[in-house]
């Protein structure tokens, strides 16, 4: 098994390709094919319900990774919570398409508070050869996808669970892996009485079935990816996007691995980063083999998220919760044209 590098880490330098300033500065800049891969990986990113709130563009030799309100779930997502966290998870595949071509980049968040929708800024940084672990990682985006199924009964291996934390913490944030019936349990409750709260919300729910798909649908997410009907039995949440009920016997694991992403704190920035983090943590399963699902109820719910930040005992606020485990095989769900999302 190859050993595990920080995605930030450097190489040997390699050429540089960048022009000259009037004054004579060496400058590097990004161009157009760069922007074009960087938005092709970035587009593969998670998002509410599939929503893609995102645009991108070059200006003055950055690749620009920007919100697009126009894509904001007016009521799940009325403080913009879940774009800042599907752009930063955009942002990190970004950054990992330009580092495997030998041209990462240094973030800047949040550039300009003039512009909030810009969430960060790429600037090409010195070209150096990639990591093992950005080549896998990159490699690993194709093959993400969200498996709301049940997974298998079998442990994750240790190994894997340290790369996830270290992957977390790697982008400034944590990431905390329930160990034990009792802590599962305690969150399960939580879970489930956020999801209660969203379920009894008609207009929550109105919008919801509206991003529930048929398969050709270029966003929402298609039924077919959705989680079987829900049954008294399940411990937690599950999003059904459809009313299909489950194969019998096909109940989900019964000790599933939760993990609860969090940040130092709850501004823009924070769930920013908690975005790029949360990408590095899903492409480190998937690179192991693993499949995952989100469940964002206790996150959604105010009062249920400052609960689960009580019973976690650390500082800081979580921004996301994990399922992870070994699936069945399923399919990448469909996305945009990347010319819709390219500024010119
Ligand atoms: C902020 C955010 C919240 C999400 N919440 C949930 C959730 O509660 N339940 C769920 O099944 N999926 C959730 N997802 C996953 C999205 O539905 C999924 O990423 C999207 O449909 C695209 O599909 P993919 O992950 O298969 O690429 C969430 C994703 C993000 C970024």
């Amino acid at each position: 098994m190859r050993s595990f590098h920080h995605v930030a880490s450097s190489g040997p330098p390699r050429r540089e390709t960048g022009g000259l300033t009037p004054k004579g500065i060496a400058m590097t800049a990004y161009e157009e094919s760069d922007l074009r891969r960087a938005a092709a990986a970035a587009i593969r990113a998670p998002s509410l319900h599939n929503s893609q709130p995102w645009r991108f563009r070059l200006r003055d030799g950055g690749i620009e990774v920007l919100a697009d309100p126009a894509r904001q779930l007016a009521v799940a997502d009325s403080g913009g919570w879940a774009v800042r966290i599907a752009c930063g998870a955009a942002t990190m595949n970004a950054r990992l398409a330009l580092a495997v071509q030998g041209t990462p980049a240094e973030v800047v968040i949040r550039p300009d508070r003039r512009q909030p929708d810009v969430v960060a800024r790429l600037i090409r940084g010195p070209g150096r050869a990639p990591t093992y672990a950005e080549e896998d990682l990159f490699a690993a985006i194709p093959r993400r996808y969200s498996n709301r199924q049940p997974f298998w009964p079998d442990p994750v291996p240790a190994e894997v669970r340290a790369r996830m934390i270290e992957g977390a913490r790697a982008e400034s944030c944590w990431l905390e892996l329930l160990v034990g019936m009792t802590a599962l349990s305690g969150f399960a409750e939580i879970a489930q009485s956020a999801d209660r709260v969203l379920r009894r919300d008609i207009r929550y729910q109105t919008e919801f079935l509206g991003w529930s798909q048929a398969d050709a649908a270029p966003d929402g997410v298609p039924v077919r990816a959705g989680a079987p009907l829900a049954e008294p039995q399940d411990l937690l949440p599950q999003r059904a996007f459809a009313d299909r009920r489950r194969a019998s016997g096909r109940d989900f694991e019964p000790e599933p691995l939760v993990g609860i992403l969090g940040a130092a704190s709850d501004g823009a920035a924070d769930q920013i980063s908690a975005g790029q983090a949360l990408q590095r943590v899903l492409l480190t399963a998937t690179d192991a083999g693993l499949a995952n699902s989100m469940i964002s109820q206790p996150i959604e719910v105010p009062a249920a998220r400052d609960q689960l930040r009580r019973s976690l005992g650390r500082s800081g606020v979580p921004q996301m919760a994990l399922r992870i485990g070994y699936g069945h095989p399923g399919r990448p769900t469909p996305r945009r044209d990347l010319a819709e999302v390219l500024e010119m």
